[in-house]
């Protein structure tokens, strides 16, 4: 850890915060409680794009697609992988949406207590932490690797000590195929840091709900639903989960013991390859059929970024408007390195 420390200022709040020299300014700001906006935190998805006003940032492992030639020029950086190499000001968005607390990032000590196949290749994780996290239901934790990466996965339990995420295998994935479906055990010592992202329940927003979840997109609808339910939900909430055949459901039991127990709840598994209930498609096709106009609701997408780009397509000929959708995208280092489905109008969900 560097002893070198700069000060950043954030305009326009005029926040001053010190971050080391090996320390993102994401980081920094997070772990102060100064909010800025952010999604992937590995330089992928460019939300966390910001404007240097004065000084020098060292621009990390932006990725081109993210942050193009002439925005590094015009003096723009990707706050989640940028350095300081002086103190620097940067105009930060720091807006908040109303009745939403920001929990400082904190980096949590753990040990593996459950390490479960809820279907063919997804595991479920259970982590106890030595002290409990405070997060909002639909935010992640970064789970650190033995080689000393991290990887971004969804909370899928309610804020506490002990967490709970879904971990999709990926073929010669360095934290899934190299370790979480190897060499990692029940007992294990593990370290997380949280929370982080901005795609959240909005508690304030009391139009009916709809959930489109791909594969483990599934994980941080749980960690909503089970927050509805802990504060008594008054708005009619429906669950799309995608993934192609019925061996690929999982956690399919207590969707349908949690529907039969709130009546409020309704849960549409979708299946691309087999049929359920007569119905065979894909989570965007089934959705605009069932919502010819979607109008008057807010939605929640979670998925694999092509999931999430066809949902939102579907939702948007369905008459609901950008500020109605909140989207987290399951970038990995694939899409990093295309660069594929990275580029965001600022107007989407955030
Ligand atoms: C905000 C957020 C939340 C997430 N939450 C979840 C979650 O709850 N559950 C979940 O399952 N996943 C989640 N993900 C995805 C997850 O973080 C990882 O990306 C995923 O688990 C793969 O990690 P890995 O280290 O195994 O694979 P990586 O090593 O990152 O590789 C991923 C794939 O890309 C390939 N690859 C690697 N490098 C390159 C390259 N240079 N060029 C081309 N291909 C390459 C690999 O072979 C592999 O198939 C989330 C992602 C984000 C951004
Ligand atoms: S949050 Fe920085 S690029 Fe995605």
């Amino acid at each position: 850890m560097s002893d070198e420390t700069y000060t950043v200022t954030i305009e326009p709040i005029g926040a001053e915060i010190k971050c080391r020299a090996d320390q993102t300014v994401l980081d920094a700001c997070l772990r102060e409680g100064v909010w800025l906006p952010h999604a992937c935190t590995h330089g992928t998805c460019g939300t966390c794009k910001a404007q240097v006003l004065e000084g020098d940032l060292d621009l990390g492992d932006a990725s081109p697609y993210a942050l193009l030639e002439s925005e590094r020029d015009e003096g723009a950086a990707l706050l989640c992988v940028a350095k300081p190499r002086s103190d620097v000001t940067i105009e930060g968005e720091v807006d908040v949406d109303d009745g939403v607390e920001i929990h400082p990032v904190r980096d949590y000590a753990g040990r593996v207590v459950e390490l479960a196949e809820v279907s063919a290749g997804v595991r479920r994780l259970r982590v106890a932490l030595t002290s409990p996290i405070p997060f909002n239901p639909g935010q992640y934790v970064l789970l650190r690797t033995p080689d000393g990466e991290t990887r971004p996965y969804s909370l899928a339990g309610l804020p506490g000590d002990t967490i709970e995420l879904h971990v999709k295998r990926s073929a010669d994935g360095l934290a899934t195929d190299g370790w979480i479906f190897k060499d990692l055990a029940v007992g294990d010592d593990v370290s997380v840091s949280g929370p982080y992202g901005q795609f959240f329940l909005r508690p304030a927003r009391d139009e009916p709900v709809l959930l489109l979840a791909g594969g483990t997109g599934l994980a941080p609808m749980k960690a909503i639903l089970q927050s509805l339910a802990s504060t008594g939900c008054s708005r009619q909430v429906v669950l799309y989960h995608g993934v192609p055949t019925v061996d690929d459901l999982y956690e399919h039991e207590w969707l349908e013991r949690f529907a039969a127990s709130h009546q409020w709840f309704s849960y549409r598994p979708a299946l691309s390859r087999d049929s359920f209930d007569g119905r065979t498609g894909r989570v965007p096709v089934l959705v605009a059929e069932d919502y010819p106009r979607a109008a008057g609701h807010v939605a929640y997408l979670c998925g694999s970024p092509e999931f999430v780009a066809d949902s939102m397509k579907a939702l948007m000929k369905a008459r609901l408007f950008p500020r109605d959708i909140y989207r987290e995208d399951f970038f990995d280092s694939a899409d990093r390195a295309s660069g594929r489905n990275v580029v965001r109008s600022p107007l989407i969900g955030r």
